[in-house]
């Protein structure tokens, strides 16, 4: 697929197929993650967790359940994903760099996703509630003194992928 046509395909996916990606599909996934930009080639700051076990990801998603706006009922902050790659970096530098490395990355496996047909998720809201059960975060085994900052869902979501016109989002001024 095109990078431009990509780009164009890639949307939140808020709704997964139970089945499992392929394990050449998650290692491409992070490819384009351990490829994605990080300030000062400083790899060691940031840390991945890939989770597919069935059980753990059960527990994390009746601890992350949400509701979407407008929505009356708390329902699977995972969309029913069969694969979350969590996010963590060791400590939070004043200036938060280590939410920018992240998006950096967490983009990247969009994108990798979306050339794969695969859906995904930026994961951020429900992971404050994840933060109130230190059981669960010691289960992901992250390295010592890493924090979870944000995560992202991938696998076939269940309406296919379709390519969207482009539409002006963002606001800008051009000088
Ligand atoms: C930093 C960040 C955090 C997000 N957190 C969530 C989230 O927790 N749950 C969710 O369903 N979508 C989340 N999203 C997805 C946005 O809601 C989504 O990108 C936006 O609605 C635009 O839709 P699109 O991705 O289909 O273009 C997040 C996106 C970003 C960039």
């Amino acid at each position: 697929m095109e990078l431009s046509d990509a780009i164009l395909m890639r949307r939140t996916t808020r709704s997964y197929e139970p089945r499992q990606i392929s394990s050449e599909d998650l290692n491409t996934l992070l490819t384009a993650a351990h490829m994605a930009p990080i300030a000062g080639a400083n790899y060691k700051m940031t840390h991945m967790t890939v989770v597919q076990d069935v059980k753990l990801l059960n527990d994390l998603r009746q601890t992350c359940m949400m509701k979407l706006q407008g929505e009356e009922k708390y329902r699977d902050a995972f969309y029913g994903a069969p694969t979350v790659i969590f996010f963590s970096a060791h400590g939070i530098s004043k200036d938060c760099i280590e939410y920018s490395n992240i998006g950096c990355a967490i983009e990247n496996i969009l994108l990798a996703a979306t050339d794969l047909h695969l859906g995904s998720t930026y994961i951020w809201g429900c992971l404050r509630k994840l933060r109130k059960h230190p059981e669960l975060i010691a289960r992901l085994q992250l390295p010592e003194g890493y924090e979870i900052l944000s995560a992202v869902a991938v696998g076939y979501p269940t309406e296919p992928l379709i390519r969207r016109e482009p539409s002006e989002n963002i606001s800008v001024n051009r000088i």
